[in-house]
């Protein structure tokens, strides 16, 4: 897999509409780019999904928007642990939410996150799809529900039938109804891009794809142990690969025009790393490319490793490269800014911002 993903260009498999190419670099150091650092957002899917609204919270000083893909539910529902994260996905009716919002409010006033007024205004995108049997429309609704209290500007889109996946209108994606098709990177084929709609609502005048458009950008991977401070073993492990940035070809280093930053927070089972299916991850990567060339944003890619262990319930979604969205890391700081993956990733954006 190296030899393929290190090779000047990778040819990609885009499913039977399209084939393109991405320009893949060497790694390389994590360089500063020409990025507007009021211009901030995140996004992920699933417990990526999580992990971008965690971001979000805690960094709502950085952090100005956030697109959350079939998310775990609303930010702290798995505080309380395993069963909680579970109760929050399969039963969002069960969730307490005076305790939950309790609990951000008391975060905010004590620092462990930045002030929650800074998501007074901030734009949120929510999706679910209609089919999804992984996660409850109604924890996504609960997320929403939370976002508006503390004055978000929240758009919610609930009408897509798609499973538990990303959807997709170009050919990349499996059937709609899939879930978690791991073959098609998670991208589920609805007639509907959400990657767009999302970009859409987080920024203002943006661009529209034209037919049969290709990334022109390029991705680069870069190493992630730069940005380790050498805490604990788990961590280490857990950002050992290389982590990737997509740079539009309006954004190189130098350049003059002034870009914006989009951090994407990959799902479980994923990373570009992850073995034998680096073609399969690229479909996301070209996915947000199309937007991010038309739009000059650069698009960052925190990698979490893959770890080849049997899985058991509470280790499992380590294993499988999820994020921490429960505690597993058995840190109690781990939903906020003192959380040792959120903490790795604003030491990225720092670096991208040219002040780490
Ligand atoms: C919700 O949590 C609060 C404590 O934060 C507790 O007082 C209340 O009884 C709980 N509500 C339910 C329905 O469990
Ligand atoms: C958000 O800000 C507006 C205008 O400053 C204010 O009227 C409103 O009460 C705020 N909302 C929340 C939830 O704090
Ligand atoms: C996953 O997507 C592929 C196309 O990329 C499709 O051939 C396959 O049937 C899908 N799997 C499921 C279980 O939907
Ligand atoms: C390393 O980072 C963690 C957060 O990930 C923080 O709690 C710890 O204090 C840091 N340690 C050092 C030596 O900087």
């Amino acid at each position: 897999m190296t030899k393929i993903l290190y090779s000047i260009c990778v040819l990609l498999h885009l499913g039977h509409f399209t084939t393109g190419q991405i320009h893949l670099e060497a790694p390389q150091r994590l360089g500063p780019y020409n990025v507007d650092p009021d211009s901030i957002t995140v996004s992920g899917f699933s417990s990526g999904g999580s992990m971008a609204t965690q971001f979000q919270f805690s960094y709502s000083t950085l952090i100005k928007g956030a697109g959350i893909f079939s998310a775990y539910g609303p930010y702290l529902s798995g505080y309380d642990g395993f069963e909680a994260f579970q109760t929050s996905i399969k039963y969002p009716n069960l969730v307490n939410m005076s305790n939950l919002l309790q609990r951000i409010v008391d975060f905010s006033s004590s620092h462990k996150i930045d002030d929650i007024m800074n998501l007074n205004g901030s734009r949120v995108y929510i999706i679910g799809g209609s089919k999804d049997i992984v996660v409850n429309q109604g924890s996504l609704r609960l997320a929403s529900t939370v976002y508006s209290i503390f004055g978000a500007n929240v758009l919610t889109q609930f009408s897509i039938p798609a499973g538990h996946g990303i959807p997709v209108t170009n050919g990349r994606g499996g059937p709609c109804t899939s879930q978690i098709n791991l073959s098609a990177g998670y991208l589920n084929e609805c007639g509907f891009n959400s990657v767009f709609q999302m970009f859409s609502w987080l920024f203002d005048n943006t661009v529209p794809l034209s037919v049969g458009t290709q990334p022109t950008g390029k991705l680069i991977p870069f190493t992630q142990s730069d940005f380790i401070n050498g805490s604990s073993y788990e961590l280490t492990r857990a950002f050992r690969g290389n982590g990737y940035i997509y740079v539009p070809s309006a954004c190189q280093i130098e350049s003059r025009v002034s870009c914006r930053l989009h951090v994407v927070f990959r799902e479980c089972i994923s990373g570009p790393e992850f073995p034998d299916h680096s073609d399969v991850e690229q479909k996301l990567i070209a996915q947000y490319a199309e937007v991010a060339d038309l739009n000059n944003i650069v698009v960052l890619y925190p990698a979490m490793e893959y770890v080849m262990l049997s899985t058991t319930t509470n280790t499992g979604q380590r294993e499988l490269a999820c994020w921490d969205n429960y505690g597993y890391t058995g840190q109690s700081t781990f939903a906020t800014k003192q959380g040792a993956q959120a903490s790795i990733v604003y030491r990225m954006i720092q670096r991208v911002l040219g002040k780490f």
